[in-house]
């Protein structure tokens, strides 16, 4: 594939929530930079193929499938999935990348002081560290929690708003926010965002607070049933709870650890807000009142 002068950016994960909002989000402005989507399955790239977008397979597990994904791409988007495995594939992602002459890359991390000790975070950091060793210049986009998540990994369950955490609150980010965000950096380049960190987080809420938001959303009483980590670990040890089939078992054990250190108070520095979606995009963020209305019958779905 030969370069052209519209930068051709590479988005890791495009089946997936982040990757997929940053793909439509480039769409929506034409003629700035070229997406092109990923995806593992050779059969989900035919398919865009045939609906002539510009798509490559990639398999982060198999660093084979990089010089063809990277080969006439100025720009990448890189994403792991819910697995300790996002240390050794992004390090041979840049490795490549750099090899293959990429100018720029935004990496999707966690929001965080860069010092917690939950592994998942220090997994996002020690990735982050790499990159800055690199010969790519950078941006890291600082998500806090999905509002995505209660859609799945936080989803109902009985009908009640499970909360392991006590009445600490936690940061709260939509998807779209993120992709947006992410889509401009991309297609605004190095230039204007190399070296930037942005910190994500609209809402601040506990789950006493998010089953207010539902009940009034749904029009049905979602009850809060306020747990303790340790509540959260017997029912893990007694089968009531498992981590969804995308999270591998470190990053499942890692998450009860950032409930463990939220619930005892080792997370307080980030119960915090930033301008960022205002500052970048001159817009105010999607807060989560808004977020639950526009996914109602997802909610609702979980009802029955
Ligand atoms: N959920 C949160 O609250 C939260 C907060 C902060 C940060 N994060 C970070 O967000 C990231 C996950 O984002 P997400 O929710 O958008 O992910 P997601 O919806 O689970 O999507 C994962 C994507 O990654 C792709 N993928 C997985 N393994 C791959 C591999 N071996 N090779 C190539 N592609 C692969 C999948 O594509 P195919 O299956 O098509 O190959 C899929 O498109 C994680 O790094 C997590 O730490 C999450």
């Amino acid at each position: 594939m030969q370069k052209t002068d519209i930068p051709r950016v590479l988005v890791l994960g495009a089946t997936g929530r982040t990757g997929a909002a940053v793909v439509k989000f480039l769409e929506e402005t034409p003629g700035q930079v070229v997406p092109v989507r990923t995806s593992r399955s050779q059969a989900t790239v035919e398919q865009w193929i045939k609906e002539e977008k510009e798509a490559v397979r990639i398999d982060l597990d198999d660093p084979d499938t990089f010089p063809a994904a990277l080969e006439g791409i100025d720009r990448l988007f890189v994403m792991t999935g819910y697995t300790s495995a996002m240390n050794h594939q992004t390090k041979s992602l840049v490795d490549a990348a750099e090899d293959a002459g990429v100018s720029f890359l935004v990496h999707l991390g966690v929001f965080s002081n860069g010092r917690s000790t939950d592994p998942h975070f220090a997994w996002h950091k020690l990735v982050e560290r790499y990159i800055a060793g690199s010969k790519l210049a950078w941006t890291h986009v600082h998500p806090h929690v999905f509002m995505e998540n209660l859609l799945g990994i936080n989803r109902l369950r009985d009908g009640q708003m499970v909360w392991p955490m006590g009445d600490k609150q936690v940061g709260w980010i939509a998807n779209d926010d993120i992709a947006a965000v992410v889509a401009k950096v991309l297609a605004e380049g190095s230039e204007a965002h190399a070296g930037q960190v942005y910190e994500l987080s609209s809402d601040l809420l506990n789950g006493t607070e998010l089953a207010e938001f539902l009940t009034t959303t749904v029009g049905r009483e979602i009850p809060a049933l306020v747990l303790t980590p340790d509540d959260l670990q017997r029912m893990i040890d007694a089968g009531l709870d498992t981590a969804p089939p995308n999270m591998d078992a470190a990053y499942a054990a890692s998450t009860l650890i950032w409930a463990r250190q939220t619930f005892e108070g080792r997370m307080d520095y980030s119960v915090v807000t930033t301008s960022t979606v205002k500052d970048l995009l001159g817009r105010e963020p999607i807060r989560f009142a808004s977020w639950a209305a526009a996914h109602r019958q997802e909610l609702l779905d979980q009802l029955s």
